[in-house]
């Protein structure tokens, strides 16, 4: 059945979503339907098409009580709404349906696991967090929850664990078909933590173990996990809060950090072996990833983060944004992400040159655009005389652009995106460390309206950005402080 709340929260959507142009939204990236999106929820594959649903205010465009949106799509590219899937409408969760994901049952249909939130208020005017994991299951478009619910509570914490903050289950079907759920936990001394349990049959859940720990290393709380295995390494993805930066990593507050390792199946333990961030841009948070029928692993997150996202333009009817879904490989020990291939079909109108040399500020004919596809090979023009700076402009005209920059002899690319039409004094630049020998740098940028996502080396590296700007500034020029020489390969994106 129902209830009253979803059912005025689909009516509201739907009359309100068609208030929102076509153009107003990105191209091929998941944007809010109407009102608020942060995390990815329950992203996965079920009955032939990905299913992606989200944290989701309908009512506003800032965060309120949760509910889950909810998109198909065939490609990943070109997403479909349907109503939304959860309202916070249950005692459990009378104050938000909390992040989570999908799995699917034996006879076929759809298990999400999420979290409940009750909000308590206290007499000091603050609040405490009742926390709890709880089922809803569906057909792919309606969800019913559980009598059952809340099937995991604070009786099922180990020692020492809030239940305040007990949130975002990623469950899968293991080899040995139990179904697990990794779930983020705070644990005494303050910081995160990342408790595994298991299941026979997705309903009656058990505690098995501490899985992570992060014992104030990496940030405080750690959100929003995803743990799988990728190239014969286990991989597990967090999104911790409150971090400090580490030298060239970790410098977005509310980060995310990538642990590779291996997993102990006697101790159910993961033993990491190496740290990265994810995204060294500055919109990428709670990433979630699924499993491609061809067996890829494909990550999507959200293109927003908290630092950033509270004060935004009132102009909009929606905000929050999905990034691109990227592949994932674990190379070197390091992870490795590329823009999905799919994304290809939709290159049109190729622009190329090769070896172009030049000096100073440069444009190309053709090379233009906010729906774009774009690599760009650099090399130093006299190799014995290495240029000092290399820089792209794009979203520009007279008023508006952002841009990346390179410095060689610091191995540092910059994005800034200043003047891209924020109103606000948010952070606007980042800067990353590159692998570069001799200045050599290869780049793919991708643009869809309202962002930026820059591939580094192959996907080695990536950074991310939304952007405000008027689509009127599409243009794209070049700068090098000496020689520079350069491939470039341009598609429109388009479709
Ligand atoms: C991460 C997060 C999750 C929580 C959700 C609430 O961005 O804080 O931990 O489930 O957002 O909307």
């Amino acid at each position: 059945m129902t209830s009253q709340t979803l059912r005025e929260a689909r009516r509201y959507e739907e009359a309100s979503s068609k208030m929102i142009k076509i153009e107003d939204r990105p191209g091929f990236h998941l944007s809010a339907r109407t009102g608020w999106m942060n995390d990815p929820n329950g992203f996965s594959y079920y009955k032939g098409q990905y299913h992606m649903f989200y944290q989701y205010h309908p009512y506003k465009t800032q965060w309120g009580p949760m509910h889950w949106g909810h998109a198909v799509s065939n490609d990943l590219l070109h997403w479909e709404f349907l109503p939304a899937a959860l309202a916070p409408d249950e005692i459990y969760d009378r104050d938000g349906c909390f992040s989570g994901s999908a799995v699917v049952l034996p006879d076929g249909r759809q298990l999400l696991m999420y979290t409940g939130v009750v909000r308590n208020p206290e007499w000091n005017g603050g609040y405490t967090d009742v926390q709890t994991q709880c089922l809803a299951i569906g057909d792919g478009e309606d969800y019913e929850k559980l009598d059952i619910n809340p099937v995991l509570d604070e009786k099922d914490l180990p020692e020492g664990a809030s239940r305040s903050d007990f949130r975002d289950p990623k469950i899968w079907k293991g080899k040995d078909g139990i179904y697990y759920s990794a779930i983020a936990s705070r644990p005494a001394d303050g910081s995160g933590q990342i408790l595994l349990y298991s299941s026979k049959d997705a309903l009656t859940w058990k505690y098995e173990s501490v899985l992570a720990e992060n014992k104030n290393r990496f940030g405080k709380m750690w959100e929003c996990p995803d743990f799988f295995e990728l190239d014969g390494k286990m991989v597990l993805i967090v999104s911790p809060q409150d971090m400090l930066p580490q030298g060239f990593e970790y410098h977005n507050g509310n980060g995310n950090l990538c642990l590779i390792g291996e997993y102990n199946e006697e101790t159910k333990k993961f033993m990491e072996e190496h740290d990265q961030a994810i995204d060294y841009g500055i919109d990428f948070y709670a990433p979630q990833t699924v499993l491609t029928p061809d067996g890829r692993r494909v990550m999507i997150g959200w293109m927003q983060n908290w630092d950033t996202s509270q004060p935004h333009s009132p102009y909009q009817q929606w905000f929050g944004q999905m990034s691109l879904p990227r592949e994932l490989s674990v190379k070197n020990g390091r992870l490795y992400q590329h823009p999905i291939r799919e994304i290809e079909d939709m290159r049109s109108n190729k622009v190329a040159y090769d070896a172009v040399s030049f000096e100073g500020m440069m444009s190309l004919e053709g090379v233009k655009g906010r729906k774009v596809d774009m690599e760009l090979v650099i090399r130093p023009g006299d190799e014995q005389n290495v240029f000092k700076k290399f820089a792209v402009r794009f979203a520009q005209n007279d008023e508006y652009y952002t841009g990346l920059s390179f410095r060689p002899y610091e191995s540092v690319l910059k994005i800034d995106r200043k003047f891209s039409g924020s109103r606000r004094a948010l952070i606007h630049q980042r800067r990353c460390k590159v692998n570069s020998e001799n200045g050599n740098l290869k780049l793919r940028l991708i643009l869809d309206q309202f962002s930026v996502e820059v591939f580094i080396n192959d996907g080695e590296q990536v950074m991310t950005a939304t952007l405000y700007t008027d689509m009127a500034a599409d243009g794209i020029s070049f700068f090098a402080d000496g020689k520079v020489d350069m491939d470039i390969v341009k598609y429109d994106l388009i479709g």
